[in-house]
Order: C-alpha cells, then structure tokens, then sequence
C-alpha cells in the first residue's frame, strides 16, 4: 500500500517527536520514499541526523537555506508528495495551519501542497482541551485534513489523560486509509471472521483452525476503503483493526445475535467466519470427568446464519467464503446457490499459502451468475480488494 509512495513526514517541537524516527522506520520498512521537514523546536527533541540515517534522505529544516532547496526544493516536496504526516503535531501549526500561516518551512510546504494532509496531534492534556485548539482541529478537518486522535494515558509533562501521540502503527494504518480511495463510503457492511468455540463444559470447547485472518483483512480493507465497518468475531489472537465496530463472540448463536443486531442497516455482509455446524446437544455445568471405555459427545445442529438471512435480504449483497479439500468449485457452487449469495470466495486449503493462518490466500472468486475468476496467490489484503473491486462493479452493473 504504501511502497513507492513519497510520504512528506513533518516532525514539530513536542517530546513525543522522539518517536518520528519510529514512524520514518516503518514507513521505510513498508517501502514509502520519506523525507522529513523538521521545525526549528522539533531539532530541539531529536537530531536531523538521526531522521536523515532512518530515511536515507537530507531532512529538511529551513526555507531559505540555499543547499537545501537546491537538494529538495520546498515547491517540489509539496509537489511530489503522496501524502503529508505531521507528527507529532503542536498545538502551534494546528494554529498556524488553521490561519493559512507560513513562517517556516514546514507551514509553507503545507500551503502550498495539494497531497492529503494528516495530522497526529500530540500536546498536554489541557492544552489538547483548550476550546481554540479544538476549534482550530474542527475548522482544519471540515476543510479535508485528516486527524489520528491521541490516545490516554501518562504524558510526559506528568499529567494523565488525552495528548499521547498515537502509537506509531496506528499512525501507519491511518496514512493507508488515507492513502486508498474511498468507493466503499456508502456501504454499511457486516464481515465475520474467524472460528466459533462450542462449549461441552466449562473446560472444553469444539472449534476449528481459523485464525480470523481472513475476515480482519476484509474488515481493515472495507474500511481503509471508507466503509461503515461491524466485525464480529469469533475468538482470535489479533487486534481488532482501526476504525471498525468490534464484537467479540464465541459461539454460533452469538454469532447470529450480533449478526441480526447490525444487519437491519447494512448493504453487505462478507462471512470470512469457519462458523461452526454442530454444537454441543447438553453443556455439562461442571468439568466432565474421566471414565473407562469410549465417551461421545451428541451434537445438535448450528443456525446456517448467511442461509437463513437469505429470505430477508432485499438490496444488500451477500459473500461467502468456503473452505474446501475437494471439489472445491463444485462445493462452492451449491453453496452459492444455497445460500443464495452474489459471490462465493471458494479456497482450497489443501494448497499451499492457501486458507487457515497465512497471510496469503489462493481464492477463486465465483459470482451469482457463476463465472469463476482463480486469482495467483496473494496477500489476504489483495484478496479483500480483489473482493471489493468485483463487488463494487457488480453494483454498478445494476444501475445501484
Ligand atoms: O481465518 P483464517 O485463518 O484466515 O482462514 C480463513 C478461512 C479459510 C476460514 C476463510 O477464508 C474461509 O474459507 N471461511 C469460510 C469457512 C467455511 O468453511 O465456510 P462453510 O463452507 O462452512 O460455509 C459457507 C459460508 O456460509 C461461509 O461464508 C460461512 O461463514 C457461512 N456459514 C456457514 C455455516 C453456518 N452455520 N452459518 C454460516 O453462515
């Protein structure tokens, strides 16, 4: 996502500027091309050349140094960048930014530049409340900026509460989104992820080998893409992504509950979730204890959660995924049909890089007219997008 972009980092005079040289690292990391402003306080916290070794390019620090705009030129690093970050950001150039000032180098590229701008605030707990810098915040973001909220906690000034930077990674994700087109900002969708845990008593539970991958890819693509974004998951080891209302469930009916609760709004639900076929007949109260011979376990079967919204579903479109170890397409298929959904996702997961725990997927797309599209193997983020385009196109074919 970001690779070969010119992301534009300008780093103002607050103490949280020590963790730009993290930002320049990730950014680098993911391939962006970084060139950081810095303003005269920022050199204050943390040295150029510490942002110059991590970048692999000469910061730039002054408008009218005369080595550094032949090197970089202020018109040209407000022309050629992607995509602008400030932070952290002080109250100082919200302020200035707010009143179209331009008194050093950074506020001048910020003028003069068409790319978006984002804006990582990161300032004391009372001056982050300060009614003018949040109208300032206001006035910049009904104009377009974008702003990655700063998060609670200990500041360094030893008062607690709101003005932490936000973490670097959460920095990264918002500049994706910032970064990605917004085709999917009229949808309100509903993805699923990961497996379901059935109970057979308060010790043991049946579930399967999903890892919810699949479904946060489609979740964080939907919404870096501008989607309203409800996940609802089964249990996993990962974080919920940015920007999207989270549920966390364990089994199927739960599943359905939160499910039934969005689905009145939603345009689309993608269900990336294994969800869980049979459950448990009797969930014992107490741990079941070890006997002789052979023990059984009756299991009842599991709503068909996307089957049974089938009848209700009026515009909204409706993508399953299969899992499949043979006959894929043919499985795939009957689902489809089942089911009656605009787009099954069939993965084979017999191949290898395909299904369960990578973070690459093997997927034959198969819309409701049954036309098969293989895609090679990609990242689980490509196959969202591959997801989306297809859907969005499949919208666009009916005139919605
Ligand atoms: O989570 P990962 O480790 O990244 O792995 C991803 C994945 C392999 C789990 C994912 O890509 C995938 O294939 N998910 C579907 C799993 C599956 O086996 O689905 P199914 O063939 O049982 O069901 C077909 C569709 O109906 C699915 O969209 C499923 O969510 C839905 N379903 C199934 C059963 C049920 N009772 N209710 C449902 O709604």
């Amino acid at each position: 996502m970001l690779a070969g972009k010119h992301i534009v980092l300008g780093v103002t005079g607050g103490i949280a500027a020590y963790k730009s040289a993290e930002l320049v690292r990730l950014l680098v990391k993911e391939g962006a091309h970084v060139r950081v402003i810095m303003t005269q306080h920022a050199q204050e916290f943390i040295t150029p050349l510490t942002l110059q070794t991590l970048s692999g390019n000469p910061v730039a620090t002054e408008t009218f140094s005369l080595t550094q705009e032949s090197e970089i030129g202020h018109i040209r690093l407000a022309d050629t960048a992607d995509a602008i970050l400030i932070a952290p950001a002080t109250a100082n150039i919200i302020a200035k930014l707010a009143h179209g000032l331009a008194d050093d180098l950074l506020s001048t590229v910020l003028l003069a530049t068409t790319a978006p701008v984002l804006i990582a605030p990161a300032m004391n707990v009372h001056m982050y409340a300060h009614p003018m810098v949040q109208e300032n915040m206001r006035k910049l973001a009904s104009v377009g900026y974008g702003f990655v909220e700063p998060s609670e906690g200990f500041l360094a000034c030893g008062y607690e509460g709101k003005g932490r930077l936000a973490d670097p990674e959460a920095i990264v994700e918002e500049l994706r989104a910032t970064l990605t087109k917004k085709d999917m900002r009229h949808e309100r969708i509903i993805v699923t992820a990961g497996p379901n845990a059935e109970p057979i008593d308060p010790v043991r539970f049946i579930t399967n080998r999903s890892t919810g991958k699949m479904g946060f890819a489609m979740a964080k693509v939907a919404w870096r893409r501008g989607a309203e974004v409800t996940l609802v998951s089964g249990p996993t080891s990962l974080d919920p992504p940015r920007g999207v209302r989270f549920h966390s469930v364990r089994t199927a009916l739960e599943m359905q509950k939160a499910i039934l609760e969005a689905y009145p709004t939603a345009t689309m639900i993608v269900s990336a979730a294994a969800v869980a076929d049979y459950r448990p007949a009797h969930v014992a109260p107490q741990k079941i204890k070890k006997m002789g011979g052979n023990f059984s376990v009756e299991l009842t079967r599991n709503p068909d959660i996307l089957g049974e919204l089938a009848s209700q579903k009026g515009n909204r479109l409706h993508v399953g995924f299969a899992t499949e170890t043979e006959h894929v397409l043919e499985n795939a298929v009957r689902k489809l049909r089942n089911k009656n959904l605009d787009m099954i996702v069939a993965n084979d997961v017999t191949q290898e890089g395909a299904g369960f725990a990578h973070d690459t997927n093997i997927v034959t797309i198969i819309d409701r007219t049954e036309r098969m599209e293989t895609l090679p193997l990609m990242s689980k983020d490509e196959v969202a997008h591959a997801v989306y385009d297809r859907l969005l196109a499949m919208k666009a074919g009916n005139g919605e």
